[in-house]
């Protein structure tokens, strides 16, 4: 008899299952408090939800329901190259940053091609790597998360990889990428992702701009964090000419629909309010720092993102995690892992929020 479950490709069976997240209302029910008692603090998203625009715009689209969305959504991205300052030729819109990740992938990688990950970082270059059966280099962080450029640069060299994709600001730890580190990335015969999901919540600089006449290096960036859209599911990757000619070979027709599309470009027509609110989150993220560092068994990480890595010591970071949700509705992300021993990682949410996670970080610390 034919064994049906061998005919699955042989990379996809030794895959480890995704592990995905579960629901909000779902949690709700097993905390047993209602989704408005729960504090989010756990994936990064904005307090502050869409702008309102965003949402009226949502109200507007029935006529465009029934059609097929543009393939080549030519009106948000003529927005993103206002907003980005790269000619929208340059601009490829998908189902969020992960589709472009994804996107990316297929178009360099194949089975056993070569492409470095520098953890840790964000989880779906791990994931999307193994899909397309690439064999996975790692090259592990230095001790304050920085690259080790050196390492890197090495292994790009013995190895061959084509690809490389780096995070900046980096997710869990919120660092950036060094000016230096990334000219020396770029020197290299492979192609440079930077995944700048967090971007609009730094100091530092986008790299975008450099993108059309560096023919190595790609940006991606997503409307998920600073502008609220994470449940609609929309990013977008700026890319040299050259491999868009291929990226529009490859991509889905109909990747971005048409909501996602409508409450992105009033986003775009909303900057002054969104970016008001990014502020306001970079002055909590501020505040959050400095009251995490009078917690006395944790120590936090400066971020240039809307979150903060700690340290726990002198309690277990996955009963910190528990204590927080169970008794008092906080949703924080914990790590225990290697290179991530013992962390938590705090979204920076609104001062309430803030001052709720103190309140309940000093309560559980004064029982240690
Ligand atoms: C570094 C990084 N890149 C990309 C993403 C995914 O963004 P999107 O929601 O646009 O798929 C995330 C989400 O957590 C992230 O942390």
């Amino acid at each position: 008899m034919t064994d049906h479950q061998a005919l699955v490709r042989p990379n996809i069976i030794e895959m480890d299952p995704y592990k995905p997240i579960v629901p909000f209302e779902v949690l709700s029910e097993q905390l047993g408090r209602p989704t408005e008692a729960i504090i989010k603090l756990d994936a990064n998203e904005t307090p502050y939800g869409p702008c309102p625009q965003a949402v009226d715009a949502l109200t507007r689209i029935a006529d465009e329901m029934p059609i097929y969305p543009d393939p080549q959504s030519r009106r948000l991205r003529e927005r993103l190259a206002e907003y980005t300052g790269v000619d929208m030729a340059h601009i490829l819109c998908g189902a969020g940053a992960d589709e472009l990740i994804d996107l990316t992938m297929r178009l360099f990688l194949g089975p056993g091609d070569a492409f470095v990950n520098c953890p840790p970082t964000f989880g779906m270059y791990t994931f999307d790597g193994g899909l397309v059966g690439a064999q996975e280099i790692v090259v592990d962080r230095c001790a304050d998360f920085s690259l080790d450029i050196d390492a890197v640069e090495g292994t790009i060299r013995e190895t061959g990889a084509k690809i490389i994709f780096i995070a900046s600001p980096n997710n869990p730890d919120g660092g950036v990428v060094d000016h230096a580190d990334l000219e020396r990335l770029l020197a290299l015969p492979l192609i440079v992702v930077m995944d700048e999901a967090y971007m609009e919540f730094s100091h530092a600089e986008s790299v975008a701009q450099r993108v059309p006449a560096t023919p190595n290096l790609i940006v991606l960036r997503t409307f998920s964090k600073w502008a609220g859209l994470a449940g609609l599911r929309i990013g977008y990757g700026i890319y040299p000419l050259w491999m868009m000619d291929h990226l529009w070979k490859i991509k889905q027709p109909y990747n971005v629909n048409v909501a996602a599309d409508a409450a992105a470009r009033a986003s775009l027509d909303n900057l002054d309010l969104l970016l008001e609110r990014v502020e306001r989150i970079k002055a909590e993220r501020d505040r959050l720092f400095t009251l995490l560092h009078t917690i006395n068994y944790l120590t936090p990480t400066p971020s240039d993102a809307n979150f903060i890595l700690c340290d726990v010591s002198g309690i277990e970071a996955g009963e910190l995690k528990r204590r927080l949700a169970e008794d008092h509705g906080i949703l924080i992300r914990y790590y225990n892992k290697p290179r991530l021993e013992n962390r938590i990682r705090v979204t920076v949410g609104k001062p309430a929020h803030t001052d709720a996670l103190i309140a309940a970080l000093r309560q559980i610390g004064e029982g240690l």
